[in-house]
């Protein structure tokens, strides 16, 4: 295997010990989740360890021959986490925009500090379907105050250990200043609003 090929993962989640590997094999011991897509990946591709499709999207043409090298196909057969061959692809193109996908196909949509992807590609995600996101760019919250998202559960992170509750949902994303979030706020401030609880990441389901 060519070490170039999996640099990109390696330099950004191996060394900085951000794999967030935990985060997706809780996701999978709690749904059904076959097919996954990940807007703003950039080379974050422990996804595809744990769920066998995974459609990968970032803006960056040099992420082309990465996801294409058979360098990372030999990597994600090593590492996979069930027994059929692994599925994945990457789209060069603004998730804003329309992207080359079937709507109300996916199982699991994944937003990790990338912008507001629950609200730019919720329409891929099937109906009952699942969102995981954190509130870097801020958007959990505006998951949390669209009508098409049901705050489900949230994951957190401890000592590199990743542990799912569904207990005390109605205390999240309550703020800690007296603001009314709105999706015109989170716009101007794109970045988490501070709340009195928090989590490492946040569990939705796609209502409609
Ligand atoms: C901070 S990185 C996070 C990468 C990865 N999600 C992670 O958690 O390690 C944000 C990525 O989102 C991508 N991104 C931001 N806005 C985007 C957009 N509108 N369309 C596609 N990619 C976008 C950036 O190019 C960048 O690679």
């Amino acid at each position: 295997m060519k070490e170039n090929d999996i640099s990109l993962y390696k330099n950004n989640h191996i060394i900085k010990n951000d794999e967030r590997l935990g985060l997706f094999e809780r996701l999978n011991e709690e749904y059904s989740i076959r097919r996954a897509l990940y807007p703003g990946s950039y080379a974050h591709i422990t996804p595809i360890f744990v769920f066998p499709e995974v459609v990968f999207n970032d803006m960056y043409k040099k992420l082309e021959s990465f996801y294409d090298s058979d360098g990372l196909f030999e990597y994600v057969n090593k590492r996979k986490l069930y027994s059929e061959e692994p599925y994945y692809s990457y789209i060069n193109k603004d998730f804003n925009k329309i992207l080359p996908l079937e709507e109300n196909s996916f199982d699991l949509l994944i937003s990790q500090y990338a912008g507001f992807v629950s609200r730019a590609c919720r329409r891929y995600l099937k109906a009952g379907g699942i969102l995981v996101v954190n509130n870097s760019h801020g958007d959990a919250s505006m998951a949390s105050i669209s009508s098409e998202y049901k705050f489900i559960a949230v994951i957190n992170k401890h000592n590199n250990n990743f542990t799912y509750s569904t207990r005390n949902l109605d205390k999240y994303f309550i703020p800690k200043k007296n603001i009314k979030i709105t999706e015109k706020y989170l716009e101007k401030h794109n970045h988490g609003v501070g709340y009195r609880k928090s989590a490492t990441d946040y569990v939705f389901k796609r209502l409609s």
